[in-house]
């Protein structure tokens, strides 16, 4: 088993309030597996992911549970030990990556950031494991790209960029969270291709988050759906789609935003 999640809760605190953002969330993972999470906005997805990353810092929440990922358990790692894995096993991508990349830094060089950090590649070895990422990652000339900067592609051809980083150590698990929410749909479901062609080439396990289940089904075999910090119904992808047992379910699978819609924009969480 990759990942094996059991009871996974996260309390946030302040002085004086306290708020589960998860209350109970189990998974498991095999390697290879690409798996969905689906729920509305604020029902916990985010913060799932963050914590299986080590990203919710421990003076805001108590995290409890278990999170066996490769056999250790990422939420008793120091942040020495996180780091370890970080980018190199385990690799996540956000919604936006404009905030991720650094406008004042070539892609390339960006790219190639978890070399540096867990590699003692020479500077020519790092830019050819780069350049093979940003084929990966469905980037064409990626030799062109690798000296430009950000501002200078494309939002779809961005998160390509985010991709390519994440696979550039050929992590075995790869969480995507609403990594096409922001783009328009057909840039949306070339991504989707893009993923699930680096799922089948390198075997690489991927957790996909959306709040939309149509984009869950498109790319996993496995979906569970989470409402308020719990999870309500989980199974095949094709099942909870086509014959959901919650009538939470049967509201997200009404709720799909139509075409016209997301190319509209407006903010999913
Ligand atoms: N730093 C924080 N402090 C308190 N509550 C938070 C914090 N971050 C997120 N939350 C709350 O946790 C819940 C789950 O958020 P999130 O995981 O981001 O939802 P989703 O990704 O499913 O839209 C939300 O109600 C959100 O307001
Ligand atoms: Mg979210």
């Amino acid at each position: 088993m990759l990942l094996n999640v059991e009871h996974l809760k996260i309390t946030f605190h302040d002085r004086d309030s306290r708020f589960d953002a998860v209350e109970d969330f189990s998974l498991s993972m095999e390697e290879g597996e690409v798996v969905g999470i689906v729920g509305e906005s604020g029902s916990g997805k985010s913060m799932t992911a963050h914590a299986l990353m080590g990203l919710i810092p421990r003076s805001q929440a108590d995290i409890s549970g278990k999170a066996l990922f490769q056999g250790s358990d990422l939420l008793a790692m120091s942040r020495a030990q996180l780091r370890q894995v970080q980018g190199k096993d385990l690799s996540i991508i956000f919604q936006e990556p404009m905030t991720s990349l650094n406008p004042t830094m070539k892609i390339g060089r960006q790219v190639e950031d978890a070399l540096r950090v867990h590699t003692r590649l020479a500077a020519g070895e790092r830019k050819a494991r780069a350049l093979e990422a940003m084929a990966l990652a469905g980037l064409p000339e990626p030799e062109e790209l690798y000296s430009c900067y950000p501002h200078e592609l494309s939002g779809g051809m961005r998160q390509r960029v985010m991709i390519a980083a994440a696979l550039v150590l050929r992590p075995r698990l790869l969480i995507a969270d609403e990594p096409t929410t922001a783009l328009d749909v057909t840039i949306q479901a070339q991504i989707l291709d893009t993923l699930k062609d680096i799922n089948g080439r390198e075997g690489t396990a991927i957790l996909f988050i959306s709040h939309d289940l149509g984009v869950v089904r498109a790319l996993c075999s496995r979906v569970v759906v989470m409402r308020r910090g719990l999870i309500v119904e989980e199974g095949p992808a094709d099942q909870v789609f086509y014959h959901p047992r919650e009538e939470y379910t049967r509201q997200l699978i009404a709720a799909r935003p139509t075409r016209k819609k997301l190319r509209g924009g407006g903010g999913h969480g």
